[in-house]
């Protein structure tokens, strides 16, 4: 563990300096991401369909156009879960009774700024842990959060939710959070995996919730993915960036389409990218010549959208106990709270 020491930026002129009060760790630095980057990469470009995972679309760049998709109109999911956790904060907080809040997939943590502020203002909370696989997004919001919290300790971890969740730090009685729909990005099968992982690191009486985007018209699901100002587009495509950049690849951005549709039968959003061309490109790094073919897609992402009943089985079946179902005016979105059962009384 590092005590981390932010630059100017992050902290300026503050009463309450941040430097003490936060630490990074880091489970992915260089060699390992780099090295995590070439399997996934080598794996997925020699695969038949070819395939890429989601987590790569996360360097600086792609958590940047994340960040401008959560503000595009056409993506209703960021307000809306907004709107929930800010309705729910106090009622949340109460039930929950965490002196430590974790949450997954954190990003900028935005959103929950208003969780912390209930959970701070009542007193309750003494320790915020962020996880995210993009380390400058999770520096940032680590500090402009322990500036603005004076009596929170932040304690960041750079890691991987396939392989680091064991290195979340422990104690206390903890609120898991994973917001915006990320569960959403995990097939069936992995999301269960994901889901026990999870929960086997949560103790009786800690709580789970999770923002999860809901089946609606599937015309406002693809819009959601297809704005017209491209951004969607741009933050698809930066995967190919992140290959390019990290691993000496040609690949040519315009000479791939990207395209995003609702699947009825899966109830799931499929994001892919389109070969406009027959063409070959070449990653120097793995020494790898591929080839695509006209018309050849290559799914980057799944985004699940979720009924109540289903989901709240799937938390069953791994464990948990939903506790709460909450969404907003529209029925647009979801938050579901679900606990870890206090342990039976031997009979
Ligand atoms: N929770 C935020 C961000 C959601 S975007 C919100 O609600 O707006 C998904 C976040 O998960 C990104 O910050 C991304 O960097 C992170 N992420 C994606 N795959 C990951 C993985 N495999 N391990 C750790 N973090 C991951
Ligand atoms: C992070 N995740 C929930 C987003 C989603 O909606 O599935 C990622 C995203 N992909 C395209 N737009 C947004």
């Amino acid at each position: 563990m590092t005590v981390d020491k932010p630059s100017a930026s992050w902290d300026p002129d503050s009463a309450h300096p941040t430097s003490d009060r936060v630490a990074i760790d880091v489970h992915l630095g260089p060699g390992e991401l780099d090295r995590a980057l070439r399997r996934d990469v080598e794996t997925g470009l020699t695969s038949e369909p070819k395939e890429l995972p989601p987590k790569w679309f996360y360097d600086e760049q792609g958590s940047a156009l994340f960040d401008k998709i959560t503000r595009l109109d056409e993506y209703y999911q960021t307000e809306a879960e907004r709107s929930i956790l800010a309705n729910r904060a106090s009622e949340l907080i109460a039930t929950v009774q965490a002196d430590t809040i974790v949450e997954l997939g954190s990003g900028t943590s935005d959103k929950t700024r208003t969780v912390l502020d209930e959970a701070t203002s009542t007193g309750s909370l003494k320790r915020f842990i962020p996880f995210d696989v993009s380390e400058e997004f999770l520096r940032h919001a680590a500090h402009m959060l322990a500036a603005r919290y004076p009596r929170l300790e932040v304690h960041g971890v750079v890691g991987d939710f396939d392989r680091h969740l064991t290195e979340i730090p422990t104690g206390g009685r903890r609120l898991i959070m994973l917001l915006g729909g990320t569960i959403g990005n995990y097939p069936p099968a992995e999301r269960r995996r994901f889901l026990s992982e999870i929960v086997s690191g949560m103790r009786p009486g800690d709580h789970f919730l999770v923002g999860v985007d809901v089946v609606k018209d599937p015309a406002r699901i693809e819009l959601a993915y297809n704005d017209p100002a491209g951004v969607t587009e741009a933050f698809n495509k930066n995967v190919l960036g992140v290959i390019n950049r990290n691993l000496r690849a040609n690949f040519d951005l315009d000479a791939f389409s990207h395209i995003a549709y609702f699947d009825p039968e899966h109830e799931w959003i499929e994001i892919l990218l389109q070969s406009d061309q027959d063409q070959r490109v070449t990653v120097a790094e793995l020494d790898l010549e591929v080839e695509f073919y006209t018309g050849e897609r290559m799914r980057t992402e799944i985004s699940a959208k979720f009924r109540q009943d289903r989901f709240e089985n799937e938390l069953i079946d791994v464990g948990l106990k939903p506790v709460a179902w909450w969404a907003d005016a529209n029925g647009d979105f979801a938050v579901s709270l679900a606990a870890r059962p206090l342990a039976e009384p031997a009979t």
